[in-house]
């Protein structure tokens, strides 16, 4: 696994001139309009790199953007691998351990989700301030010493000076922010109402399908994580949200996610 991992970046570092990113930032649902904001210096197309999951999904479409924004070296990974796809936990999260290879210090990490806490709305954007996994740990199997230790420390997954500067970035910005509890679930079906019912009541504030297992590897390599949910449905609403104004607020809420990792990244 590790060698594979290794082999993976010595290939991204040979097509790239051996650019060192600092930040990684992985783009969720919706959310890949960001990728433009960078002046992009290589990109390469997921499959056509060595290691890295193939896609079964028609149409699929996943890039690797390295560039800069704010002055920083970034990369992006424009699309993601979900567990509900049928890919493995390992190959879920290979991409972040292969950014880590290639030097990333930060994970910047994106979702949409749904939200469960009945003061968000639709369209809102939650910092996600702790998670619950309800998805097998990706790290599971023999552990990689040489990456992180056999039983990692989740206390401040969603690194609390990050949050701090969020806050004051989004003040500043009149962004409004919610924070919340990430409870990630398999997918691929939404949540029934009982299922809403029951992640809020075990503490969670935003139900999605994806992003938990990238920061557990993250994590586990001590990487500093911070991590963002656009809210595009409200779980225990009644209402069944009109498809045009979802995805509207949800276009909206990714305009002002943009901004916030702008900021974010240049104050690094
Ligand atoms: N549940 C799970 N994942 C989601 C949701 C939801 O309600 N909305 C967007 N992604």
């Amino acid at each position: 696994m590790l060698e594979e991992i290794k082999k993976t970046a010595a290939w991204i570092q040979a097509q790239t001139a051996g650019f060192r990113p600092e930040v990684g930032i992985v783009l969720g649902t919706g959310l890949g309009d960001f990728a433009e904001q960078i002046e992009a210096a290589y990109s390469l197309d997921y499959k056509s790199i060595p290691g890295f999951p193939v896609s079964t999904v028609e149409g699929h479409k996943g890039r690797l953007i390295f560039g800069t924004l704010e002055g920083r070296k970034v990369v992006a990974m424009q699309g993601r691998f979900h567990y509900y796809e049928g890919y493995t936990m390992q190959q879920v999260t290979f991409p972040v351990r292969v950014l880590q290879q290639l030097g990333i210090g930060y994970l910047f990490v994106s979702n949409a989700s749904g939200g469960i806490n009945t003061s968000f709305r639709v369209g809102d954007l939650m910092v996600i301030t702790d998670h619950i996994n309800l998805m097998p740990n990706p790290l599971i199997g023999p552990n990689l010493a040489e990456l992180g230790p056999r039983f990692p420390d989740m206390h401040n997954c969603y690194d609390k000076e990050l949050i701090a500067r969020a806050t004051a970035i989004a003040e500043q910005e009149s962004i409004k922010l919610q924070y919340g509890v990430y409870v990630g679930g398999t997918g691929p079906t939404f949540e029934t109402q009982a299922e809403y019912r029951y992640f809020k009541a075990i503490g969670g504030d935003a139900a999605g399908m994806s992003t938990v297992p990238e920061v557990i590897v993250a994590r586990h390599m001590s990487i500093p994580v911070f991590g963002v949910s656009v809210i595009t449905n409200c779980g225990l609403s009644d209402e069944i949200g009109d498809h045009e104004d979802v995805q509207l607020q949800g276009k909206k809420a990714g305009v002002k996610m943009q901004l916030l990792f702008r900021r974010m990244i240049k104050e690094l």
